[in-house]
């Protein structure tokens, strides 16, 4: 079982079709692999979950508890997104909706 007490941000990765189909598994292991890099598994968890309903903005990556939706990720924007959770920033450039 994963220990979730340092957990700080939540990950949603979506691998629903339509992202998979833009490179939503590229972003995946790009994204979990700079979690890896940094030192960050213990804050950043990460879940793969089908269709988010944004299709149109895949890859599609969903951060909470901030509750911020990023469209149209790269895996090289995921390794940036990484990095500024780990400096407890956004990446803002990819956000398109804020809950
Ligand atoms: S498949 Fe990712 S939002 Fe629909």
């Amino acid at each position: 079982m994963i220990d979730l007490a340092g957990v700080k941000n939540h990950v949603l990765l979506c691998n629903g079709d339509s992202c998979m189909i833009r490179g939503g598994e590229e972003l995946t292991q790009a994204l979990r692999d700079e979690i890896a890099l940094a030192g960050a598994q213990r804050s950043i968890h990460t879940t793969r979950t089908r269709c988010n309903g944004h299709c149109a903005d895949g890859c599609v990556a969903i951060v909470y508890p901030a509750g911020v939706w990023y469209g149209r990720m790269t895996p090289e924007d995921g390794r940036a997104l990484v990095r500024r959770l780990k400096a407890g920033e956004h990446l803002d450039s990819m956000a398109f909706h804020r809950m």
